[in-house]
């Protein structure tokens, strides 16, 4: 039985090897692994030393390339010249392939194939003009009329201009086929569904891929396309191209490569079902359907939706092709994706970050019905700060003819209503050499904008606006805080901020380029910031939303100063809830031991007593207050925080990948990406160095705030 599932085992491997044809293993001429030519001859300066590791200094980075090293001829920059010479060995395959990047400079920057001294073969790289890339591809030649013979590869560098270089790796000789690179294969398609549906490899080359109705590429971005095996799919709404015949291009694959036969029309996701249950979906935080997420943009409240706009890459897992994505929400906790609401407006151009208001009086003349029309200012990356505008409640967006309508160096325009001056106001990031500033203009028609002041030290994303101090009508300040969040506190008279002191930080971790909503009802002031840095492998999407929290100031011992605590609406999302009161904390106890589950909400109002250390590991993550150094650390993301009164109290929201604090009522608040190990589900309250007493605690389950199955509701 043995010997018989032996001698199977043999006659599979011989009828694979008869089928691909592959009678003779390959050849490895040259890997450049190691830190010498070894016996290669060098001439000049342009190949250093050895084969580099990647990309040289000064260099775009170099990617294609297998394992470490590779030949590269950037070594001193395009100006060094060189050769690399092999020594002689044998013609003894088919074919000859290599991996090839660099310089399109024939004769110049290129690999030759010597028989006889002569130059038999030759290739060069694809780089002609600035711009570019340094990613090496596959290439071979047919060599069967030289079988047998004598040959040396010559890698030539005696170009000194732009791309004056070439990169060379992995040099084999093989029996089998290698795949060619196609330029602009197509497939027909009727456009019949909703969706189309791309296959992802993660670590694939980026491809430009378009969508051609009629000819005009109608959608065009860049996408790791999976010649086979996707690790995820993403889709192309093909809403506005019903009925139309249209043809699917990629500027380059593989003769081999499936990636446009894979591409399939459905009206449905195809993970419908599972979708939003994930293994590592945030339950209650917001993530897109698809690909990656980064700055909540245009947050505005309008007709009992809370809009939420954001930088988005419906076609990949890491940044880029930035997209406004949306969703809206009636509660800013369960949410309704909506389709994409502006595209790039040209391949190559970017949609990025920007802001949303109510033009209540329709300065802007766009108002097309008795709807109040929505404006939104954003950058579109060629052309400056852009106004875009919309008669449907935020479904679907038309560009003002006149655009940009500011042109500078800068981004991320930040439109508001100032009410005392009666006018529109833009506060936007500008930068000019080392300066880093906002820039405030102001309009009267969101349209012709006038440049008011700037003030310096800040980066990206600006925010501003109006909250009372201690809730008193009368006494008001404004807050000014750019990306990273830090604050000033101070006076805006429409056109200039003057601050009252330093920069304040209230947020702590994974939070960044935070936004608040404009028009939102009762005076609420809710911000939501981008969860920068919570990821999640082996998902199809990447980044989170921070859980919406809402703002107030408070008057201090130090000063005025911000807090922030989850928006009371998070009340829907809680289910049973224990409570325990007075609780003295002995060393090695744990009240929660009995506990287990997915997501909490804990809050506990802690004595800190004789402890050293005191808090939580919740699902396996730590949280975790030093009395001494007054610091509480959540998985490494460390805030100061004061003890008041020998108290401190927090609440705390466990997510599948984060732990959100608010610490002293709202006083400090932290972000940290936390995935909990699998399986981990307990819950742990300790002291450490001494006893503490739980003034009260409590743990509470939270719902899941997404629909399951379906698409997520949309439209
Ligand atoms: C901040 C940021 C913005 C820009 C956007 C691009 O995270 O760099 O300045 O508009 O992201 O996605």
């Amino acid at each position: 039985m043995k010997r018989a599932m032996r001698w199977l085992a043999g006659a599979g491997l011989l009828m694979t090897a008869l089928a691909s044809g592959a009678a003779e293993p390959d050849l490895l001429i040259a890997d450049f692994e190691g830190t010498s030519y070894g016996d290669w001859q060098v001439t000049g300066e342009a190949f250093g030393p050895g084969p580099a590791r990647g990309a040289l200094p000064n260099q775009m980075a170099v990617t294609g390339h297998r394992g470490q090293g590779l030949v590269n001829s950037f070594y001193g920059g395009d100006q060094a010249t060189g050769t690399l010479t092999s020594p002689e060995f044998t013609l003894r395959r088919k074919y000859l392939t290599f991996l090839i990047g660099g310089g399109n400079h024939p004769g110049e920057t290129c690999i030759d194939l010597l028989v006889d001294g002569k130059v038999v073969r030759t290739a060069s790289g694809p780089n002609s003009q600035p711009g570019g890339s340094e990613r090496l591809e596959l290439q071979h030649w047919d060599v069967s009329e030289f079988a047998g013979r004598a040959a040396r590869l010559r890698i030539v560098d005696t170009a000194t201009g732009g791309w004056g270089h070439i990169n060379i790796d992995e040099i084999m000789q093989t029996d089998r086929k290698p795949p060619v690179l196609l330029t602009n294969p197509e497939r027909e398609i009727t456009v019949r569904s909703r969706y189309l549906h791309l296959p992802v490899k993660n670590g694939a080359p980026k491809r430009r891929m378009s969508l051609r109705v009629g000819g005009e590429a109608v959608r065009e971005f860049e996408i790791e396309i999976a010649d086979r095996d996707p690790d995820f799919w993403v889709f192309l709404d093909l809403q506005p191209f019903q009925g139309k015949s249209a043809r699917l291009r990629v500027d380059q694959l593989p003769d081999d490569s499936t990636a446009l036969q894979m591409a399939v029309q459905s009206d449905a996701l195809p993970d419908a079902d599972g979708l939003y249950g994930e293994a590592r979906r945030p339950q209650f935080h917001f993530t897109s359907r698809r690909g990656w997420l980064n700055d909540p943009n245009g947050l505005v409240y309008h007709r009992g939706e809370w809009h939420l706009f954001y930088q988005h890459n419906p076609y990949g897992w890491e940044w880029g092709n930035m997209h406004w994505g949306h969703a809206v929400s009636k509660d800013l906790v369960h949410w309704q994706e909506l389709p994409i609401a502006l595209y790039p407006y040209r391949y190559g151009d970017m949609a990025f970050s920007g802001s949303a208001v109510v033009d209540r009086d329709n300065t802007s003349g766009f108002r097309t019905g008795s709807e109040e029309v929505l404006v939104a200012a954003y950058t579109s990356t060629g052309r400056g700060e852009c106004i875009v505008y919309s008669n449907d409640r935020g479904r679907t967006w038309t560009e003002y003819a006149g655009n940009p309508v500011v042109a500078h160096q800068g981004r991320d325009p930040r439109l508001l209503w100032h009410a005392p001056t009666r006018q529109w106001v833009m506060a936007v990031y500008h930068e000019e050499g080392d300066r880093r500033s906002i820039d405030f203009h102001t309009s009267p028609d969101l349209k012709k904008w006038r440049f008011g002041s700037r003030i310096d030290g800040f980066f990206e994303c600006p925010e501003l606006f109006e909250l009372p101090v201690d809730g008193e009508k009368s006494n008001r300040k404004w807050i000014l805080y750019g990306a990273d969040g830090k604050y000033l506190v101070g006076q805006f008279d429409g056109k200039a901020f003057h601050p009252d002191g330093e920069k304040q930080q209230l947020w702590w971790g994974n939070f960044y380029a935070s936004q608040t909503y404009s028009n939102a009802p009762n005076g609420r002031r809710v911000q939501i910031g981008w969860g920068q840095g919570i990821t999640f492998p082996g998902m199809p999407f990447n980044q989170q939303m921070t859980f919406p929290v809402e703002l107030r100031l408070e008057r201090t011992d130090a000063g005025v100063r911000m807090l922030a605590e989850p928006v009371r609406e998070l009340a829907s999302l809680r289910g049973k809830r224990r409570r325990w009161k007075d609780v003295e904390l002995a060393e090695g106890e744990n009240p929660l031991r009995e506990l287990s589950g997915d997501l909490w909400e804990i809050r506990a109002d802690w004595e800190t007593g004789g402890a050293k250390r005191l808090g939580f590991r919740l699902r396996g993550v730590p949280v975790v207050y030093d009395v001494a150094k007054a610091e509480l650390t959540v998985k490494g993301v460390v805030a100061p925080l004061k003890p008041v009164d020998g108290r401190v109290r927090l609440q705390i929201l466990v997510d599948r990948g984060s732990i959100e604090v608010f610490a002293n009522d709202g006083r400090v608040a932290v972000s940290a990406a936390a995935l909990p190990a699998e399986g981990a589900t307990g819950l742990e309250a300790f002291t450490e160095g001494g006893p503490s007493r739980l003034r009260s605690l409590e743990a509470v389950e939270l719902a899941c705030a997404w629909k399951r199955g379906g698409s997520g509701g949309e439209d």
